[in-house]
């Protein structure tokens, strides 16, 4: 049997992945599409009973006059819009005569191996070794719209995948509303984990009882956002970081977004993420379709844990694309937190010379090479190089970096203009821009209108010739500010609406462009730190600028959120000096180097002007990294405890698939009184298996690790951290 079986008697669609099904109903004569299960794996789906439906006159074709009462309870796939269920809706439509209704029902499927890209989106993919596909067919007649559930149930991972395709056979209409997905289930006191922050302080956990009404998360800033991210986690009563049920729903996607959870007057929960309908209005005229992007669903019985492994293993093996996503990123040093716009040639290849001496791999030249750009309010739209600062050019830069063994990377900010540039006095009407209205500056600058054709073209051909010109090996994508003055001179008065989504779609088009050209170009995106954290990006980018707060004791809450559901190896980490030019704290050298060993790993700092004994510390931070990064880079994460919940300290582990090493990484945030050390129990160990500790005497057994644990002797001053390699040692 393949991953998704088709009980034709019972109408009923079951998908497997290795551990959990989900089952979908077809339901009475109007062939309604219901939800009936998601959860730990069960042999056999045909449990449609569960939606009552043998309960005559429940459905509206016996009972016509309870068709209110049906639509409002019954826990639909892909709910339609005005006509009687009363809860959140996954589709709208304003039609030629103004109206919004919508209602489904099914009419055909199809069941194939593999999984369908998704034109111009980023998506998981999978093989027909890997996956199976169903795509249920569903239309509304009055409509004339046709509207595809695509589903695909992944066989080496707990995850199911939705997403939408909507074709209009009828006649134009607007689609105001198109989710990605959407599940009723049966509350089980839920409770929801959200991620939300700020510039610098991104992707802070926050749980939250589910309550009647509804709750949720949201951007509609143009980008997934530092404030909200495009991801929620539905946590069964009692369930915690290693046991209990969790239900982790991420949407692949970089623009606004909206996910919520509804809990209704039956003690049934909704839940649903897609784009988020304000400002959407899709034009779609006859024979026009329009594609949704992707949910990521993950089920979980051994809690977040279980949850965080889902979607490492998915990201790393069906999303992440790269070159690079299976290999070692080279050590790099960036010059933002060390020079910012003050630099030149000299100053840049003496951070060169020193770097390479001890090892870092390549110099990353950050904002300020191009235009006039001497500070933020300039040039940004002039991608040529600023010869008084690099005297010789770009090419004799890079050329000399090679030189020293070093790879050569590069910033730009390629969706931005500055209103003083070359750029905008040529083409003051490339910027989005509503007639009429002064536009809204954010760091000085407006954003470019990636959807008209021409300034796309612009956009790309600045970026490539830059690239074209010397021996470019890197590139950091940045972003800094969100989307206002929606309006676009290339859309007609009715697509306007369609500016939000085409902006996300003409950023994915210009970086599969640039990685297709370039291909073994690594790409790190980023935006104004973390703001466009999210699984879209991935899908280009195989690591992403995790926040502008380097600090190493405000990363351990930011890298937590972070690493809860991506993979270690795509969250950027640098170490930076100190004090720390965020928050101001002065923390050890080994104690940053431990933290961004959980990341890419980098520095970012001027290395000429550091104290000495810094300077001394980084060829054995660089031996270091060698020696782990394939572990934090493949390996199992388990947290084991959590300064953002404890307020003192900190502890995580990888621990190889083949569980023959493992990495703890302890940090004491706060000193305590009278308390000198601390027993930390490890996971994810074989308890048959016997480990060597390095620096430690003897032998431990597997099993006594996790159960009784390992004593960390506690360090006297703050901010100290520890590191404990586990190696199986074998008799
Ligand atoms: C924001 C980024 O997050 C920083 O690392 C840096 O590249 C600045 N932008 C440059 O303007």
């Amino acid at each position: 049997m393949g991953a998704i079986t088709f009980y034709e008697k019972e109408r009923i669609f079951q998908l497997d992945t290795p551990k959990s099904t989900y089952v979908i109903g077809i339901v009475d004569e109007e062939n309604f599409v219901g939800h009936v299960y998601y959860g730990k794996k069960i042999k056999d789906g045909r449990v449609g009973y569960l939606l009552r439906t043998a309960e005559a006159p429940f459905v509206p074709s016996k009972n016509n006059g309870e068709r209110v009462s049906f639509l409002d309870s019954f826990p639909m796939e892909y709910p339609g819009n005005g006509l009687g269920d009363y809860r959140r809706s996954s589709i709208a439509v304003r039609t030629q005569g103004g109206h919004a209704a919508v209602a489904l029902s099914y009419v055909s499927h199809k069941i194939y191996p593999g999984k369908p890209a998704l034109p111009g989106l980023p998506a998981t993919f999978g093989d027909a070794e890997s996956c199976e596909t169903l795509e249920l067919l569903c239309e509304d007649g009055v409509l004339g719209l046709k509207v595809t559930l695509l589903y695909t149930a992944f066989t080496d991972v707990d995850v199911i995948t939705r997403s939408v395709r909507i074709e209009n056979q009828g006649e134009a209409l607007y689609l105001t509303k198109a989710l990605s997905f959407s599940m009723d289930m049966d509350n089980r006191d839920f409770s929801l984990l959200t991620l939300h922050g700020s510039w610098g302080r991104e992707r802070m956990m926050e749980r939250r009882r589910v309550g009647h009404g509804f709750m949720g998360v949201e951007s509609v800033r143009g980008e997934s956002s530092h404030q909200d991210h495009p991801f929620m986690a539905l946590e069964a009563e009692g369930a915690g970081q290693s046991s209990g049920e969790v239900y982790g729903i991420h949407f692949v996607y970089s623009g606004n977004f909206i996910g919520q959870a509804e809990l209704n007057q039956f003690d049934k929960v909704r839940v649903s993420m897609g784009i988020h309908p304000e400002n959407f209005c899709w034009k779609l005229e006859r024979g026009e379709s329009f594609q949704t992007p992707e949910v990521v669903l993950t089920y979980s019985d051994t809690g977040y844990e279980g949850m965080t492994h889902n979607l490492h293993d998915l990201y790393r093996s069906h999303l992440i694309r790269s070159p690079y996503k299976d290999k070692k990123r080279p050590i790099l040093i960036n010059n933002w937190e060390a020079t910012y716009f003050d630099f030149d040639t000299e100053k840049l290849l003496a951070i060169a010379r020193q770097a390479s001496k001890l090892g870092i791999e390549m110099l990353v030249m950050d904002d300020g090479w191009f235009g006039h750009r001497n500070d933020d309010t300039s040039s940004l739209g002039d991608w040529y190089v600023n010869e008084e600062k690099l005297k010789g050019g770009l090419k004799y830069l890079v050329d000399e970096v090679n030189k020293l063994g070093m790879k050569f990377g590069i910033w730009f900010e390629p969706e931005m203009i500055s209103p003083d540039s070359k750029l905008y006095r040529e083409h003051p009407d490339w910027a989005l821009a509503v007639p009429g209205r002064t536009g809204s500056l954010c760091r000085n600058q407006y954003v470019l209108d990636l959807t008209r054709r021409e300034v796309l073209e612009h956009t790309y051909e600045s970026v490539a010739k830059i690239l074209r010109s010397a021996n470019i090996e890197y590139v950091k994508w940045d972003m800094n500010r969100q989307l206002t003055d929606i309006g676009s001179l290339g859309l007609p008065a009715d697509r306007q609406g369609e500016i939000y989504h085409r902006y996300v779609l003409a950023v994915y088009e210009l970086q599969e462009r640039l990685v297709t050209e370039f291909p073994q170009l690594l790409l790190e995106n980023c935006s104004g730190g973390g703001a466009r954290f999210d699984p879209g990006m991935l899908y280009y980018s195989p690591q992403i600028w995790c926040s502008d707060d380097t600090d190493a004791i405000e990363r351990l809450k930011i890298q937590e959120g972070t690493a809860l559901i991506y993979p270690l190896s795509t969250m950027g980490a640098h170490i930076s000096d100190c004090p720390n030019h965020t928050v101001g704290r002065v923390t050890l050298f080994e104690t940053r180097g431990h933290v961004a060993l959980a990341g890419t790993f980098g520095y970012e700092l001027d290395i000429t002007k550091i104290p000495e004994e810094d300077v001394k510390q980084i060829p054995a931070q660089v031996e270091m990294y060698h020696k782990y990064n394939d572990l934090v880079r493949g390996g199992d994460y388990y947290r084991l405890a959590s300064y953002a919940g404890n307020h003192m300290y900190d502890c995580w582990e990888l621990v190889s698939k083949d569980k023959t090493e493992a990495l703890v990484t302890f940090v004491q945030v706060l000193g305590r009184p009278n308390y000198k050390s601390r027993r930390i129990l490890l996971k994810g160990l074989d308890a048959d298996k016997y480990y060597r500790i390095e620096g430690l005497d003897g032998v431990y057994a597997g099993d006594t690790l996790m159960y009784a644990g390992i004593l960390v002797e506690n360090p006297w001053g703050d901010f100290q951290s520890r590191l404990y390699h586990l190696t199986e040692v074998l008799n």
